[in-house]
């Protein structure tokens, strides 16, 4: 029993456009329950040590302030079970006296104006036994609790290679910088909590507060339908949120609590810095006989965030011989978080720039050199791919591309003052699916409402989701409505790790198929419906209408049938979930992505002219939602290649780059001409039943290596670090 397919494929408006470019949409912050009131947290001025003395006597003397809380006069919160958090103790809401960070929370203001918190916030008198802080990881021994992989002996094999190379990278740190700061407003009313917060993970979020205050998931309601982006901030329950619901039942009214652009870059997460040691050696051919890697990267004081950085140089080329380690680096900063393309993006800069180096050691195309290293099967863990055409994105990339134009010999090509050159890099991240469930109602009139517990950090979930539906209904997309963001509704997994689709994807699709074939059913057994009698399997819906396959004129329409049978509506629960049980393939999307830039020969300025990705990612449900990703994941990854890095004082801890002005992020005048290609036929089956492979996170994967391998092929000079600052190449 199949579908015409109208909606799936095509490139449609968001659903959700008109509300949020008329500003109706309403984001976590946007939230003015009766009675609100707001919160501004006091942050340490000193980077490690002891809070002495909290003096809120001034604050609480203007009008308007409520309220106060310190570690001096904070409720004693239990003891937090394991929820999702990384490995180690969280933060917790004003517990101790101890300083872990520079700009850690140490007190909050709550006051019935914003403007009266804020200043009183400023009349805080906080001291502190102020300690050096150890932030700089280059200076910091590493923890004792290395992940490592090995396979072959590599140590060997790296000596008896014919061709060697030993290199250092260093990725500086990055932050997210969504548009929506992190932000909340909480309620209590009695025991019950609700909380408009800005999350990923509306039903982790409910799980994640009752940990920390102790009381019951269920009492708690999350409410988040739009985000302005998160990238993977949101996913976990920072302690701002904790700070805004302690505070609401200090005060008994409803808090609000914003995060300000400068707090962004210590109250949340971000992606870690990275030092990554590769060295590797291959045959005269450019085959791959060995790899070591040699990687650290950033955390706090307190918690192990550790990413899954080694898996890109574990199976994404063959390499007999291989050898790993990756060890934490404990420093007084916040513990950092996913962000897109968490690990592989970090791995995939090293391996894919040391690929680079290595063709050109071995004056081969490095796309040739990548083909000599396509494995049979993932190495790692010796299951065949479910689909890997890794090949075809780099013969579609160098045709789409122009890659013949690239000169074999650096700094070969000139436009006047610049130099020009041509980069690219693989990229793979791991196809992750999550158990999901989706409720479907069909309405009398003919319009269906289809639910999930998911959420939309921007890549149009809601639009991608109707269009899934509205296939599988028979009905068009208008007649459809998608909500998500809210911790009621049916439970799925959270809004992460390129999961959603495929997860909540297949839910959907199996509760509308559900709802479709129990319509037919109820027709084909109604002796008023045109359709009685007929074979179920030869009836179809379009348009609302459902009708024999073979004698179209024989149909009657959805409100027809309910109308007849009284029936004010017809619901089913859909579900997925991934097979339980070892895995028997390997699952993971793929991407080519190809760079061409210029560089100022006196100026050292990089200019991006050209860019395109191509992916190996499944089915693409939403071309022109898939475009927003890939054209938004390339314009970060040249963020990431070119501009991006927090810049601390060692002395103190501070970030001195906390604003928009000094953290550079790329701009409209710095977008080149970009393109996306998602190749043809690409339904992947073992994945799931709707055949994706995920998107939002291979997109960005390659980026940075591409553009930094396209510097060398302009200039000769291979710069290991990111980003790529014009002073490096002075
Ligand atoms: Mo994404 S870093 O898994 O939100």
């Amino acid at each position: 029993m199949s579908q015409p397919q109208a909606a799936v494929g095509a490139s449609v408006a968001r659903v959700d456009a008109r509300l949020r470019v008329t500003g109706k949409a309403k984001y976590a912050g946007d939230n003015n329950p009766d009675g609100v009131v707001h919160a501004v947290i006091v942050d340490s001025s000193v980077g490690r040590g002891r809070i002495t003395a909290v003096d809120a006597g001034p604050a609480l003397a203007q009008p308007g302030v409520l309220t106060v809380i310190s570690h001096l006069n904070a409720p004693r919160l239990p003891p937090v079970e394991s929820n999702g958090y990384p490995p180690g103790e969280p933060l917790r809401a004003f517990q101790d006296d101890q300083v872990r960070f520079f700009g850690q929370p140490v007190a909050v203001v709550v006051a019935t104006t914003l403007e009266v918190a804020q200043h009183a916030a400023s009349l805080m008198q906080v001291t502190y036994h102020a300690e050096r802080p150890s932030t700089d990881m280059s200076a910091a021994p590493p923890a004792d609790d290395p992940e490592t992989y090995a396979r072959g002996d590599a140590d060997q094999a790296l000596k008896s290679a014919d061709v060697q190379l030993d290199l250092a990278y260093r990725m500086a740190r990055q932050h997210h910088n969504a548009m929506e700061p992190a932000g909340i407003v909480a309620r209590w009313d009695g025991d019950k909590l609700t909380l408009w917060e800005k999350t990923q993970a509306v039903q982790f979020a409910t799980f994640n507060m009752a940990g920390e205050f102790g009381i019951p998931p269920e009492n708690i309601h999350v409410i988040s339908p739009v985000l302005g982006g998160a990238f993977g901030n949101a996913f976990r329950t920072w302690v701002h949120s904790v700070i805004a619901v302690m505070a609401a039942r200090q005060v008994g009214r409803p808090v609000k609590l914003v995060l300000t652009r400068k707090q962004l870059y210590f109250g949340i997460g971000y992606r870690p810095a990275y030092s990554y040691g590769l060295r590797m050696g291959s045959d005269r051919r450019g085959r791959l006989t060995a790899a070591v890697h040699d990687v650290d990267s950033e955390t706090s004081s307190y918690e192990t965030h550790l990413e899954d950085t080694l898996v890109p140089g574990r199976m994404l080329y063959s390499t007999p011989n291989v050898k790993q380690i990756h060890r934490s680096v404990p420093l007084d900063v916040n513990t950092p978080t996913w962000m897109r393309g968490p690990g592989y993006s970090s791995g995939a800069y090293p391996l894919e720039s040391a690929m680079d180096e290595l063709a050109h050691e071995l004056g081969m195309d490095p796309i040739e050199l990548r083909r000599r290293n396509e494995p049979l099967d993932d190495q790692s863990n010796g299951l065949q791919f479910s689909t890997r055409r890794l090949r075809e994105c780099y013969t579609t990339g160098a045709r789409a591309f122009d890659w013949k134009r690239r000169s074999l010999k650096p700094g070969s090509r000139r436009d006047g003052d610049w130099h020009l050159g041509m980069g690219m890099a693989a990229g793979v991240y791991d196809t992750q699916r999550a158990a999901a469930q989706a409720s479907v109602r069909l309405n009398a009139d003919g319009t269906a409402l289809v639910q999930s517990g998911t959420s939309d950090m921007g890549p149009g979930t809601a639009t991608s989701m109707t269009q899934v539906a509205a296939d599988a209904l028979g009905l068009t997309m208008r007649r459809v409505i998608f909500r998500l963001g809210d911790s009621t509704l049916p439970p799925a997994a959270g809004h992460f790790g390129s999961q959603t689709m495929a997860s909540v994807g297949s839910a959907v699709q199996d509760g509308c198929d559900k709802l479709r074939k129990k319509a037919i059913a109820l027709a084909v057994r109604d002796e008023g419906s045109p359709l009685h009698g007929a074979d179920t399997a030869n009836v179809e819906v379009r348009g609302g209408r459902l009708y024999v396959k073979d004698a179209p004129g024989r149909g009657e329409t959805y409100q027809r049938l309910l109308a007849r049978n009284n029936s004010a509506y017809l619901e089913v629960l859909g579900s997925w979930a991934p097979p339980e049980g070892p895995a028997r393939y390997s699952l993971y999307a793929y991407a080519a992505t190809f760079a061409e830039v210029a560089v100022h020969s006196r100026l050292g300025l990089v200019r991006v002219r050209r860019m395109l990705g191509v992916y190996d990612a499944g089915r693409i449900i939403s071309p022109a939602l898939a475009d927003s990703q890939a054209l938004g994941a390339m314009i970060g990854g040249l963020g990431a290649a070119l501009l991006e890095h927090t810049i601390t004082d060692h002395r103190d801890g501070r970030i001195v780059n906390a604003n928009f002005a000094d953290y550079l992020v790329p701009t409209h005048a710095d977008i080149p001409d970009i393109r996306a290609i998602y190749l043809a036929g690409g339904e992947d089956r073992i994945a799931d039943p709707i055949g994706v492979k995920g998107l939002a996170e291979i997109v960005c994967i390659g980026v940075t290596p591409a553009i930094s391998n396209a510097v060398f092929n302009a200039t000769g000079r291979r710069i290991r670090q990111l980003p790529i600052t014009p002073e490096l190449l002075l």
